[in-house]
């Protein structure tokens, strides 16, 4: 992106939670970091009125109470005048043909915009209404080297049907590279360390299979409960939230062969091989692999149904039906209000076919185990036995550590 005309985020949705909370605080990471190109522009859009000034205003409060003592007013008041605000209903597409003008107009205040992100921060109820009408607004028309791009958080329909139709909406207006369907897990540098720390060393792939791994578990625990976002969670629940996105991309990223290269076309061939090899479910085998509950509080949440029977929590088993892990379970499970905030990825690997030495009464052998720390240990352990010195020959856990905080080039 640093090449040519600076770009222009158009963010739909622009009054809510996520822009204040994630996405500007995450566009103003990358000013500090001078990772935007000069002249990027950021339009917030949604029908609530602001001015400019009163919409930055209200992003700066939201982001120096989250921020505390690292608030730096002076860069923010640098960054802050790159931030518009227009308000518009964009499920009504002579509001966007009229926007797409005031977009235009938005050229003669600084240099020349070209390119475009649109980011759907809205209801996923309305993704199809505004990306049709963005289409026939010609918003999604790239002219020359002008690009166009739309960005669709999940849930991306709630059930394949609904996806397809979604799918094809965004195709009527959108050409498919100009499509990103994101999962913010994918940004963790703890997620993408793990396809570091697969396919960059050679130490563990020959032992990543079924010969030597027992099971693995995918956890991401949350302390959190669903605050403000009642209303959409209760029709989403932790499968739709959780499971069908984040989970299932660290299962992908676990139990996928090597891509032939670090291309998006061949990673995602790689991992839709591994979910077409998840052994679907029989209705009757439902009890036994997948267990759901739901926190205490939920019912009195804002937004939430009387008498609601969405899950907050879910576990479960998935088996995957290929040549390297034929046999080895894989257990996966999340929730929110749980009693700490922990999401790890454990290759359990198998015990040693015969053991040696006496297990003193009262401990278990847990047998070699690699844990990769997604948050809010970011690093990585491996588990072994060791003897325990003096004391004969008995043994006791032992853990060989990484750190991420220490890793840093900076530090
Ligand atoms: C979001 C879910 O996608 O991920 C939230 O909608 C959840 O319910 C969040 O809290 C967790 O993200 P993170 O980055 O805090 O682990």
């Amino acid at each position: 992106m640093n090449n040519g005309p600076p770009p222009l985020f158009v963010i739909f949705g622009a009054s809510g939670d996520l822009t204040s909370l994630k996405l500007i605080p995450a566009l103003f990471r990358l000013h500090l970091k001078k990772r935007l190109p000069e002249g990027t522009r950021i339009v917030g859009v949604s029908r609530t009125p602001f001015t400019d000034d009163a919409f930055r205003e209200k992003l700066a409060d939201r982001i120096q109470s989250a921020a505390g003592k690292a608030w730096d007013r002076g860069a923010w008041d640098r960054f802050a005048p790159s931030i518009h605000y227009l308000g518009a209903d964009a499920t009504r597409p002579e509001e966007l043909r009229n926007l797409e003008t005031q977009l235009q107009a938005l050229d003669g205040k600084g240099p020349s915009l070209c390119g475009r992100v649109y980011y759907l921060s809205i209801s996923p109820t309305l993704y199809e209404k505004v990306v049709r009408g963005l289409g026939e607004a010609g918003m999604a028309r790239e002219i020359g080297s002008c690009w166009r791009r739309i960005v669709i958080e999940k849930p991306f329909g709630t059930d394949r049907s609904s996806a397809r139709s979604l799918n094809r909406v965004v195709h009527e207006a959108f050409q498919e590279r100009q499509v990103f369907r994101i999962d913010h897990y994918l940004g963790k540098e703890t997620v993408q360390n793990l396809l570091v720390f697969r396919f960059a060393s050679a130490i563990f792939e020959p032992i990543w299979n079924r010969n030597y791994i027992d099971h693995v578990q995918i956890t991401v625990a949350e302390r959190v409960k669903v605050g403000g976002r009642g209303a959409y969670y209760d029709h989403a629940g932790v499968l739709r939230d959780m499971f069908q996105n984040h989970l299932m991309q660290l299962l992908a990223l676990v139990a996928m062969e090597a891509p032939s290269r670090f291309e998006a076309d061949a990673l995602r061939n790689e991992k839709i091989k591994v979910l077409e090899s998840i052994r679907p479910f029989h209705p009757e085998e439902i009890g036994r692999r997948l267990v759901r509950g739901q926190y205490e509080s939920y019912l009195r949440e804002k937004g939430v149904a009387a008498g609601s029977r969405t899950s907050t929590y879910a576990a479960l088993r998935w088996d995957i039906d290929n040549w390297r892990w034929q046999g080895v379970p894989f257990y996966l499970r999340s929730g929110k209000a749980l009693a700490r905030r922990v999401s790890e990825i454990v290759i359990q690997f198998r015990h040693p076919p015969h053991l040696l030495f006496d297990i003193p009464e009262g401990q278990e052998m847990t047998g070699n185990r690699l844990v990769l720390g997604i948050q809010p240990d970011e690093g990585v352990h491996l588990k072994f036995q060791t003897k325990v010195p003096d004391q004969g020959m008995a043994i006791q856990d032992s853990d060989l550590e990484f750190h991420f905080r220490e890793g840093r080039p900076d530090q």
